[in-house]
């Protein structure tokens, strides 16, 4: 069942949303050739505790950590870990903030000092399919005119779709109804409604989009090696058009 929020559930979110934000821009100053995703882990544990929130994640189905940190050829769901970042690398945090029983759910990929053009090209290219998979986030069009914006534009630019993690409703708990592929067709699919709150989520691939799971049975990665790169929102569907609630500018 999607369930629609009402004006109070969905400011409560974007207060969570408005934390979670700062936070990746703490982040953002953190990343540097020689840190480590466990440092940066335990980072952010104790800038949401200091204020006043916790990460939802954190015991999520027998989850261990605060944040997801996804290296390089990882789609999505990597374990933090002690190895350092090296230079060239990209990392993809991934949290849910609780601040108040609201929830708020955004991922970002970080550049570890300089990039290749090739990589920078995954990253625009990735953050522009998220901006665009939005902009069709409007009451009565339907979830695959979300997909289809994404794709057509990944797709455009030589870069593949993962099919097999989506976005989803989120609130009161991190997984609601409906998914969000970030794939379709356009006309297809349940109908946007006002007061739905959604995470669009695109994980776009260099080559292949297919995934395979380590051993772990939680990270998803990349068959081909090559990399993988994921930003997230999380937004509400409101009659003036999509509220993105975790924005970072
Ligand atoms: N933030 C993730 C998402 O976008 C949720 C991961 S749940 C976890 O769907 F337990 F793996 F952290
Ligand atoms: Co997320």
């Amino acid at each position: 069942m999607i369930t629609l929020k009402s004006e109070r559930e969905i400011n409560q979110m974007l207060e969570a949303g408005r934390l979670l934000a700062n936070c990746h821009k703490e982040i953002a100053k953190l990343i540097k050739p020689g840190i480590n995703t466990f440092e940066i882990d335990q980072f952010v544990e104790e800038y949401l505790k200091t204020n006043g929130a916790t990460p939802e994640q954190k015991g999520y189905k027998g989850y261990q950590f605060a944040t997801c940190a996804s290296i390089n050829d990882e789609i999505c769901h990597g374990f933090p870990r002690k190895n350092p970042l090296k230079e060239g690398d990209i990392v993809t945090i991934d949290m849910v903030v609780n601040l108040n029983g609201g929830l708020a759910d955004s991922a970002w990929t970080y550049a570890v000092g300089n990039v290749s053009e090739r990589t920078k090209k995954l990253m625009n290219v990735t953050k522009t399919s998220l901006y665009k998979g939005i902009e069709q986030a409007i009451a009565g069009n339907r979830l695959g005119d979300i997909g289809y914006a994404i794709q057509t534009y990944a797709e455009s630019e030589g870069f593949s779709v993962v099919r097999d993690f989506t976005g989803h409703g989120i609130g009161p708990t991190i997984h609601e109804a409906p998914q969000i592929p970030h794939f379709g067709s356009p006309g297809k699919g349940p109908r946007l409604k006002e007061g739905m709150v959604i995470t669009i989520e695109p994980m776009i691939n260099e080559g292949a989009w297919f995934s395979q799971m380590d051993e772990n049975g939680w990270t998803a990665r990349t068959v081909d090696g090559k990399l993988s790169a994921q930003y997230e929102h999380t937004l509400a569907i409101t009659k003036t058009g999509p509220l993105i609630l975790t924005p970072q500018e």
